[in-house]
């Protein structure tokens, strides 16, 4: 089937009252090793390509590997920018077949976040293509960005930026933050609630590593339709090389890293889907 956009399948989650996984991925295996996990489980998948991907090379072959994964795929696949940096970034991501791209201008002023966001979504949409917003910047370190500090969201600078932006999904800091928390996350219901009443699009939550499963569920009866997992990704593929590195087997070593990332990523859609 024919990638989905954010759009579609963030409807899905909102009829059935669940949360799509945005996995990140940055090779060929993880997104390989995820799709078994989402099929297994029937669940809609984002395959995301962040900075550290980029970075990398990333733009160069990952387009063309999610879009044949989303080709052969029993379940629909959504291509997706992470923390997308400029609009030029964007339309680049835009003509490379992505089919949602996330404008992160949550560190910007607000006015500046405003007007590049709404660049944003008038060339994605013009293509049919999702856009996802942020506000709050989320804090911790992800591909090289770090912000510190607290990242509770101001629920005026929602109201003002829903009025200005015809966002598909809004990524929101309720004290979640990328990478390894620092003792138990300490997540913001009540402003998460108050986001959700002020008529928010869907929203996303970042920083899902190691958020435990209890908060993962309140967050999303109360309106959390997207969260994102990185963090526990690349640890799982990194561990499961470790854990097969002395067979000096490279297929014993991606075989051991591709299970272990099934694993986590059937364990996340489960808990995303309130299966568990
Ligand atoms: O943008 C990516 C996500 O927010 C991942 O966060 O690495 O803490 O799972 P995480
Ligand atoms: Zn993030």
């Amino acid at each position: 089937m024919a990638l989905a956009t954010l759009r579609e399948v963030l409807e899905i989650a909102g009829r059935t009252n669940t949360a799509i996984p945005g996995f990140n991925i940055d090779n060929i295996e993880i997104p390989e090793a995820i799709m078994e996990a989402a099929e297994e489980e029937n669940c809609p998948v984002i395959l995301t390509i962040g900075q550290g991907a980029i970075h990398a090379g990333g733009l160069r072959h990952l387009p063309d590997v999610v879009r044949r994964i989303g080709e052969s795929s029993s379940v629909p696949v959504v291509m997706h920018l992470d923390h997308g940096i400029s609009y030029e970034q964007a339309v680049v991501c835009l003509r490379a077949g992505f089919t949602s791209v996330m404008y992160d201008g949550s560190h910007h002023p607000f006015e500046e976040n405003v007007r590049e966001s709404r660049a944003v979504v008038r060339a994605a949409h013009a293509a049919g293509i999702s856009v996802e917003c942020e506000l709050g910047a989320i804090s911790g370190v992800e591909d090289g960005m770090s912000h510190s500090g607290a990242n509770l969201v101001d629920l005026e600078e929602v109201k003002r930026f829903l009025e200005a932006v015809d966002c598909d999904a809004l990524a929101i800091g309720i004290g979640n933050a990328h990478g390894i928390y620092r003792g138990t996350p300490d997540l913001d219901f009540a402003r998460l609630a108050a986001c959700r009443d002020l008529g928010a699009p869907p929203l996303v939550l970042h920083g899902g590593s190691g958020i435990p499963k209890d908060m993962i569920q309140k967050a999303v009866r109360l309106g959390i339709r997207k969260i994102n997992v990185a963090t526990e990704v690349r640890l799982a593929f990194m561990e499961g090389l470790e854990s097969a590195v002395g067979t000096r087997d490279i297929y014993a070593m991606y075989g051991a890293a591709k299970s272990a990332v099934r694993a986590l990523a059937k364990e996340k859609i489960r808990m995303f889907q309130n299966k568990e």
